[in-house]
């Protein structure tokens, strides 16, 4: 007989937009929970995506579960503004606690975009300066604003080019460091030559609100810079009166092992963009930046309806309590490590894994054509279909779909990664037998 699933996707129209309901791999879930889906099809999936680096205190934790419940008993719906409410009172004084330097006041809204959106436009209001500055490679969201610094596939942006004027200059890549010299010195030293042509070429530094970045390059490939190299970054725009944006929308709430990565690196971006792993699922996200900075932007040079919405603040304030309470910034770091070492000894077994990038649990694995040395995007998806198969789930990036981002709940256990990365191993083994047999080995 067919089921209700079954039944659904064949007598339902086309409803949903294919831009919206097509990625990879689309898997028909009726519930999640911790590191776990539960297909329709009766089987359990481990996580390795916690719903693209949201779900950082596991899916629907029991504790976030009673906190929408207990704050839609008194509060639903905002606008901030025309009311004021607690929760989003307490969670901005306790997102202060956990910023990098003076970060402590917060523009809230829903969703990574637009937090970027606030970041850029506030930055262009209090500079008054009009032009912006972005990394090749680099994902900041899809809306028109964001999606203009946004290069890290063209075709986000076909057909659909922004209007405004941004400039790239590309992030650091450590694989063309010619061999002999210092990976690190070389980034660096080709930072301060990429921007002294963009300032001398293309546009002055006085022209420049903000340079804007991924302190880890996330949709673009999983890119970990050396930490000079974004010390580098802050140096130039100092020099230049250049307010420095941090899109933190992926590495925040733990995923590198510190609150957010400027932690980790220990660079202080003047704005940050953050969303995400803030409420656990739930739409929220902030600009933010010092009071100092904030005051300069009036009532009514921006807004929103539905940011901060009074249930999604309770949620993250939940949040908060679950990462400090179950210490998931020292287990990152330790699952993180723990992770990578089985990575090594899996890359000595398989000729398609290329490089390992890795920060705390924000995890990326390079397939190439073992042939040819050059990313292998087609080989990645039969490798992610295979490891569906056998029960674990993961995510791709890279501008060529080639690398694998492995992004677990930060909950996650040192059984579980065994038992996801043993899966791995085994998809990427089948993957290379039929590699193999094409090639007649
Ligand atoms: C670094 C970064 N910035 C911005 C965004 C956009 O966020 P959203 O999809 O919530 O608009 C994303 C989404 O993946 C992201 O990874």
């Amino acid at each position: 007989m067919e089921n209700k699933w079954d039944h659904l996707v064949k007598n339902m129209p086309n409803r949903l937009a294919p831009s919206m309901a097509k990625d990879h791999p689309n898997l028909p879930v009726i519930k999640e929970e911790g590191c776990y889906y539960f297909g329709v099809d009766g089987k359990q999936y481990l996580d390795f995506t916690s719903g693209i680096a949201v779900t950082n205190v596991g899916h629907r934790h029991p504790k976030v579960v009673q906190s929408i419940k207990d704050a839609a008993d008194g509060l639903m719906h905002g606008p901030s503004g025309v009311i004021m409410y607690e929760s989003i009172l307490r969670l901005a004084d306790e997102l202060a606690d956990i910023m990098p330097g003076n970060l402590d006041c917060f523009f809230f809204a829903n969703s990574g975009t637009e937090a970027v959106e606030g970041a850029l436009k506030l930055a262009k209001y209090v500079t008054k300066r009009p032009y912006v500055v972005s990394f090749t490679g680099g994902f900041h969201g899809r809306s028109l604003g964001a999606l203009g610094v946004t290069t890290s596939k063209s075709k986000y942006r076909k057909f659909m080019q922004p209007s405004g004027l941004t400039y790239q200059v590309p992030y650091a890549n450590v694989k063309e460091c010619p061999a002999g010299l210092d990976p690190e010195a070389y980034v660096i030293e080709k930072l301060e030559r990429d921007f002294a042509t963009l300032f001398s070429h293309q546009v002055t530094p006085e022209e420049v609100a903000c340079v804007i970045l991924e302190p880890v390059l996330g949709e673009g490939g999983y890119v970990v810079p050396p930490k000079g190299w974004l010390k580098k970054v802050r140096e130039i725009c100092d020099r230049h009166q250049i307010l420095l944006i941090f899109d933190e929308v992926q590495t925040g709430f733990g995923r590198t092992g510190e609150w957010f990565a400027a932690q980790t690196f220990d660079v202080t971006p003047d704005i940050m963009a953050i969303a995400k792993g803030i409420a656990s699922g739930l739409p929220l996200s902030a600009t933010v930046a010092s009071n100092e900075l904030m005051k300069q932007w009036p009532l009514g040079s921006h807004g929103t309806t539905f940011g901060g919405n009074p249930i999604a603040c309770s949620v993250a304030l939940t949040t908060l309590s679950i990462i400090k309470e179950e210490n998931l910034l020292e287990n990152t770091k330790q699952m993180g490590s723990y992770a990578v070492q089985q990575l090594e000894e899996m890359k000595k077994r398989h000729r398609v894994i290329g490089s390992i990038r890795a920060v705390g649990l924000m995890i990326g694995i390079e397939i190439i054509n073992p042939q040819t040395g050059q990313p292998n995007g087609s080989g990645l998806l039969k490798i992610l279909d295979a490891a569906l198969k056998k029960g674990v789930l993961f995510y791709l990036c890279g501008n060529h779909g080639e690398v694998i981002r492995i992004i677990p709940p930060l909950i996650v256990t040192k059984e579980q990664i065994d038992v996801g990365l043993q899966l791995l191993d085994e998809a990427i083994m089948e993957y290379e037998e039929t590699l193999m047999s094409l090639e007649g080995i």
